[in-house]
């Protein structure tokens, strides 16, 4: 059993699909891992330290996946990548399949079963499992920190001989995953927090966190979740009371983290232009929904701009803002799902095509799509796609900045 760990072809993406640690524990599964030369530079692995932990280094990419029985990667790898690989080998990653039809149907075509992590189910027993939460984990605190390093003032109080710093302000806008974690670091940071979300369930969440609530709290908020938990669209009317709550809110705060997402959609506006106006010169708004096409009116995905004295953070992948930690948590949950597809004792794949998890997350099989819900989607992108906003490329990663005392990176959610 071959298990090949790609090196990310993306210029802005450092994560790598594995650890020395999941290498060592793949290996002791009865896998024999390759690793592409140079694939955890980016994470500050070195090839080295794959080597020591069991795995081959493979000069090439296809040397890499050659009869690979599974290829490990962060994104989508194009079909041309997987070139070699044994006949119905696993591709497991983050494929991010809407919009991307065509090359799930080229994966299918190289025979390749091709598996979505990001359809994990979020049930207890694949918690471990959850790429959305391990990666939304880490973006909520790069958000704050990222936020520090573009604000001019101190986030904690600090009284001193020669006077008193107030605390800044945050408010943290969508308190699912992302913004639990962000509320949880500002306030570790000393600023004082609130938060808002269209969810009932997060107002208690919030207030565990001791932050402050902010939402119109009528019927249609008592209603406005799905049964998976998730956000649904709001109505007009709704958004408009909320906001007019959130506008008058938001003029007296330092720092605007914005993180609202619903499950298939563009990200939802909420901060508008003329909200960034009212706030103070040297305000920073952090979008994470950025990629999604921002939560603020004034963001340009994969830039920080400055709107009227106000600075607006859009980068994209910001998990691969701290990648070390992105790889780490990443790499766990790719292998305690693999380890469900092995066969411990015969030490040879063994998978259950019958299990929740594998539904879930099969994309193709014996070359074609098989997933439902991309078949459902495939139909609907034959229709002309939505335009797209333009996305800059980020900038390049600012010096590290000084990092805070080491912290759990999980479990505050
Ligand atoms: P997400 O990334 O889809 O959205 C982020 C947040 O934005 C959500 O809390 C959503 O309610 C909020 N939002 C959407 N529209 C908004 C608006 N107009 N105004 C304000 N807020 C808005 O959500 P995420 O982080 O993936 O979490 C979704 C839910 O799933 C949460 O309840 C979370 O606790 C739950 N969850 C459950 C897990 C499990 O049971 N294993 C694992 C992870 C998350």
């Amino acid at each position: 059993m071959k298990i090949a760990i790609v090196r990310e072809s993306a210029a802005d993406e450092p994560r790598v699909a594995a650890t020395p640690e999941t290498v060592g524990k793949l290996v002791a599964l009865g896998a024999s891992v390759s690793v592409e030369k140079g694939a955890g530079s980016g994470s500050q692995i070195s090839d080295a330290e794959f080597r020591e932990a069991g795995a081959s280094i493979a000069g090439s990419g296809s040397a890499n996946v050659k009869n690979a029985d599974v290829i490990f990667c962060v994104r989508r790898p194009a079909a041309s990548a997987i070139k070699g690989a044994k006949k119905g080998a696993l591709v497991i990653g983050s494929l991010d399949p809407f919009g991307h039809e065509k090359d799930i149907e080229a994966l299918a075509k190289a025979g390749a079963v091709a598996i979505s992590m990001e359809f994990m189910p979020r049930i207890s027993r694949a918690q471990s499992m959850d790429v959305l939460s391990s990666q939304a984990n880490l973006a909520g605190y790069q958000s704050v920190i990222d936020a520090a390093a573009h604000f001019d003032r101190a986030l904690p109080m600090m009284m001193t001989a020669a006077g008193t710093v107030h605390p800044a302000k945050v408010f943290v806008m969508g308190a699912g995953v992302a913004g639990l974690q962000a509320i949880a670091t500002a306030r570790r940071l000393g600023a004082i927090v609130s938060a808002t979300d269209v969810r009932p369930a997060a107002k208690e969440q919030v207030e565990s966190l001791g932050a402050k609530f902010i939402a119109v709290e009528d019927e249609e908020f008592k209603q406005a979740e799905t049964a998976a938990g998730y956000a649904k669209p709001m109505s007009a009317e709704y958004q408009k009371k909320q906001a007019e709550l959130t506008a008058s809110h938001i003029a007296k705060q330092d720092i605007v983290i914005t993180t609202a997402l619903i499950p298939g959609r563009p990200a939802p506006v909420l901060v508008t232009k003329k909200m960034v106006a009212s706030m103070k010169p040297g305000s920073v708004i952090v979008d994470l929904a950025a990629e999604r096409g921002g939560n603020c009116e004034a963001t340009k995905p994969g830039a920080v701009v400055a709107y009227q004295d106000v600075q607006i953070v859009g980068f994209t992948n910001v998990p691969g803002r701290i990648a070390a930690s992105a790889s780490q948590l990443y790499s766990r949950n790719l292998l305690t799902f693999v380890d469900t597809l092995i066969d411990a004792e015969k030490k040879e794949l063994n998978v259950d095509w019958e299990d929740e998890l594998v539904k879930a997350t099969v994309l193709t099989r014996d070359g074609a799509i098989v997933h439902p819900g991309l078949i459902k989607e495939g139909a609907a992108a034959r229709k002309p796609a939505a335009k797209k906003p333009a996305v800059k490329k980020a900038p390049a990663k600012k010096p590290a900045a000084k990092k805070p005392a080491t912290r759990k990176t999980s479990g505050d959610s």
